[in-house]
């Protein structure tokens, strides 16, 4: 049932501020700073360092958590596919953590990839939206994602709910291992309680996102950019747009432009810049005056602040204002967006992208 929305896509986009709430009400329960993990306790001062991996945008949800656990409870993160991952053969050393995440729980590679962990890593954790699944199954500790069943094949939802838990996980860790201190963790918190809110903010730019999206439905390739949580983003972002919209696209780091995608800036090629107005803003903003120096049309995504102070670009959306740390959840809307009414632009079929299939049970 798609209760009265064109696609199942455009269904679960919206669903966002209701599941990640209830993500963020079960791992962040009573009003408090404390991390309560559904999942199962895990003691982060035994874990000297993490290995996650998983495919497609699961696997971008973990790049963003690697940023997370590192920043926060300075704890080294390897992320990997799960399809290099197995067949490397990596070795894991003692206090290891191996977290998979997977939205089906059945994803042939990442299941593979756990089984090579399991007697090898201290812990086998997983974070899926099945409880039943394999990879639930097999995992020490598995952590639900509470985002419902997901049925358009461009993981939307699901992707925002790894990412609160994600965040959650890495919150429990910086306690722990006392990386944080006590105003920092109760502002994280409610950074985190502000997220369902913020999402709606972030959806009432809906139309705004339709009209640069019918421009972007005329290009031939687009490039996302992004730098720190954005960068992961950037990849999501490039992704979604390719699977349902089949417009060539690419996810970069903003500061590798300049060692090589540089060179497919014209005035033919939108590139759409992920820059929230923090830490790194003017390092983006100077990114994106290179892009506009050589003709690129710049869809620029930031907050009024960050919008403000960049003056003249091709094309802006304008994102609420945010903690840093939740960021990448709030951006996650207009990525979708822009993915979502590009492909409806281009009339293709949305909810069954040709070639892909929701479950990846083979190789
Ligand atoms: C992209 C998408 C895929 C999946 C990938 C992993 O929109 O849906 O990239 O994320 O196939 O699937 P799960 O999370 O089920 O392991």
């Amino acid at each position: 049932d798609k209760a009265g929305f064109d696609h199942y896509m455009a269904k679960e986009i919206a669903e966002q501020p209701g599941v990640v709430g209830a993500a963020v009400n079960s791992y962040l329960p009573a009003g408090g700073d404390l991390v309560e993990l559904p999942g199962g306790n895990i003691d982060f001062t035994k874990i000297e360092r993490m290995t996650m991996v998983a495919c497609g945008t699961a696997f971008y949800a973990c790049l963003t958590a690697k940023y997370w656990f590192e920043k926060l409870a300075r704890i080294p993160v390897e992320v990997d596919v799960a399809s290099e991952f197995r067949y490397r053969e990596p070795p894991i050393p003692a206090q290891t953590a191996a977290l998979f995440v997977s939205q089906s729980g059945e994803t042939a590679d990442t299941l593979a990839a756990l089984r090579y962990c399991a007697g090898k890593a201290d812990k086998i954790l997983s974070v899926t939206n099945v409880a039943e699944s394999s990879i639930a199954r097999e995992s020490d500790q598995t952590y639900p994602i509470f985002a419902g069943v997901e049925i358009g094949v461009a993981s939307t939802k699901a992707f925002t709910c790894q990412l609160t838990v994600l965040l959650s996980l890495a919150l429990k860790a910086a306690r722990d291992r006392g990386t944080m201190s006590e105003q920092e963790l109760t502002d994280a918190a409610a950074a985190m309680r502000s997220v369902p809110g913020l999402l709606n903010v972030a959806l009432e730019q809906t139309d705004v996102i339709k009209a640069h999206a019918r421009k972007l439905s005329e290009a031939r390739d687009i490039l996302f950019l992004g730098r720190g949580l954005m960068y992961p983003l950037a990849h999501e972002g490039a992704l979604k747009l390719k699977e349902i919209s089949y417009i060539h696209a690419e996810g970069y780091a903003s500061g590798e432009l300049k060692h090589g995608p540089i060179a497919l800036i014209d005035k033919k090629v939108p590139v759409v810049i992920l820059a929230p107005s923090d830490d790194l803003y003017d390092k983006s903003i100077s990114n994106m005056q290179e892009v506009m120096a050589r003709s690129g049309k710049v869809l620029l995504i930031s907050d009024r602040k960050g919008l403000d102070h960049a003056g003249d670009v091709w094309g802006q959306i304008a994102m609420p204002e945010c903690h840093p740390l939740v960021s990448p959840i709030i951006y996650s809307i207009p990525a979708q967006l822009l993915a979502y009414h590009t492909a409806v632009a281009k009339g293709t079929d949305v909810d069954q992208p040709r070639n892909l299939a929701k479950s990846v049970t083979v190789e």
